[in-house]
């Protein structure tokens, strides 16, 4: 099944083409980060204006990088950042969009640079009805976190009249058979902006809608065969930067490339262990670990899961974040950490390795980070610290070494108890050297699959392959579907 699928869980806005057998046609990626680098972590509020700002040229860009010429010569000409940034989309907190969710405030300037949907009109009447501001807001599609939009997708206020605008006006030239969109968890007025822009799509293209778990997303992300070349990804750049002029095409098995030079987005190098995943098989454990998530997860099948443990409090790439932040190393903390302890003595501070001897399979990290405040203000403060040329380094390798003990010794554990031998670690923090290397040496009896840091970090590609394996709602069930925050693993 030729699946588009839509991933706004947090702070990328990404859309995907998946086919059968999980074969990515396409993995478009616009990532916030930093944006929210100015604030050392995700502001909800931001990431929410910034989705429904890129999320119909993500769309466009998904469908061109798969379906090339066809999309471009129906004149659907969203590819070009710099045209969004001219129409006065501006991104950044102080921009024209600022209050507005969808904020399609300036519909006219949408047209006028060239970001009117195609002649067919696929993704005019589709996507966000750029064409109707005025409609959206009167049919209570104020985007904020808060949650107007909730119940609504945006043919709400008036569905016979989109039916009829979908059998006369809405050609589905692409052959999509399905959309498949993160309902949660996540931030709730991220996650709205993508279920909201389903739903609209879904219904005026007449497909049926397939709600994904983010994290089973992660956990069949093993299973996608992504071709070189047909990843993109764009950063957009703090408030008063320049806007890049195009995407960067990312190479499938190569590092997610920096691209601004504040911070960026998985600096790390997946050296091995990258092993072709086409001998991979149920049952496998998954390890999920990012920002906002750490899971051990036993999967039998798509269908059958079972959560084994999750973080108490802090996720890994959380306390990444805020350790980098207290070391003043800036936001993301996860690559530039990881950077500096590949030079560091691990053993020269002593951390805790939080709950490593309970029996339970969860996780808790916020101690770990408090010990690291502790060790900075026992040797001296901040910039003593800094001082020192070992010191920096030492404290990172330290701080990552007592992560990665506490993530393996856990999923060691999990692999034995549950007589499983192959394991799938993913999420933001598998970006990470030090882990991949030590897992590789600790787990050799494993079959040890890291996706590619593309596939690890939030994308599409991975709910489009989800979706494959999932029941798509009843049409008459698809309008009312929600985005739920605290979604639990179902
Ligand atoms: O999966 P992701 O892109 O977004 C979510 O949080 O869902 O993960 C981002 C997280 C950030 O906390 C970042 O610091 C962390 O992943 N991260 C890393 C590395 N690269 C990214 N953590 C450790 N080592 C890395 N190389
Ligand atoms: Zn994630």
């Amino acid at each position: 099944m030729r699946i588009l699928a839509i991933e706004t869980s947090c702070d990328e806005t990404a859309a995907a083409v998946v086919e059968d057998d999980c074969r990515v046609l396409s993995n478009v990626i616009v990532s916030q980060m930093r944006v929210h680098s100015v604030y050392s972590g995700v502001v909800p509020e931001l990431a929410s204006r910034c989705h429904i700002e890129y999320m119909l040229p993500v769309v466009r860009e998904a469908l061109e990088v798969a379906f090339g010429g066809e999309v471009r010569s129906a004149g659907l000409s969203l590819s070009s950042h710099e045209k969004v940034r001219s129409a006065g989309l501006s991104p950044s907190p102080g921009g024209e969009i600022r209050s507005a969710g969808l904020s399609l405030s300036s519909h006219e300037k949408v047209r006028s640079a060239g970001l009117s949907p195609s002649p067919g009109g696929e993704i005019r009447s589709a996507g966000l009805s750029l064409s109707s501001h005025e409609k959206v807001r009167s049919a209570g599609l104020s985007p904020s976190p808060g949650g107007e939009i909730r119940s609504a997708g945006l043919s709400l206020s008036s569905p016979g009249e989109n039916r009829a605008k979908a059998s006369t006006r809405i050609e589905n030239r692409y052959g999509i058979e399905a959309i498949a969109v993160t309902r949660g968890p996540g931030l709730i007025g991220s996650l709205l902006v993508g279920v909201e822009t389903a739903k609209t799509l879904a219904w005026t293209w007449n497909l049926p809608l397939i709600p994904v778990h983010h994290t089973m997303g992660h956990l069949l992300s093993v299973f996608c065969e992504l071709p070189e070349g047909q990843s993109r990804i764009l950063e957009i750049p703090p408030e008063g930067q320049p806007a890049p002029a195009q995407w960067e095409t990312i190479p499938a098995a190569s590092p997610i490339r920096p691209i601004g030079p504040i911070c960026p987005i998985g600096l790390t190098s997946p050296t091995a262990p990258t092993r072709p995943t086409a001998a991979f098989d149920y049952p496998y454990l998954g390890l999920v670990i990012s920002g906002g998530h750490s899971s051990l997860v036993r999967v039998d099948s798509p269908l059958r899961m079972r959560l084994l443990g999750s973080t108490l409090d802090d996720a890994p790439g959380e306390a990444y974040d805020k350790v980098a932040k207290c070391l003043g190393l800036g936001y993301p903390g996860g690559p530039v950490v990881d950077r500096l302890a590949a030079e560091g003595d691990s053993e020269a501070f002593a951390l805790p390795r939080p709950l490593l001897h309970t029996r339970e399979y969860d996780f808790s990290f916020s101690g770990l980070k408090t010990a690291v405040v502790r060790a900075i203000q026992d040797f001296g403060g901040l910039a003593r610290l800094r001082e020192s040329e070992t010191a920096l380094k030492d404290l990172c390798a330290s701080f990552q070494a007592a992560v990665i003990d506490v993530l393996l010794k856990k999923t060691e554990r999990a692999l034995k108890r549950e007589r499983l031998r192959r394991l799938v670690v993913a999420g933001g923090v598998a970006c990470n050297r030090g882990l991949r290397a030590e897992a590789a040496r600790r787990l050799q009896s494993v079959h040890l699959v890291f996706p590619p840091p593309v596939l690890c970090t939030d994308n599409a590609a991975m709910i489009g392959a989800a979706a494959q394996y999932l029941p798509p709602l009843p049409r008459s069930e698809a309008l009312a579907l929600d985005a739920r925050a605290g979604w639990e693993l179902p």
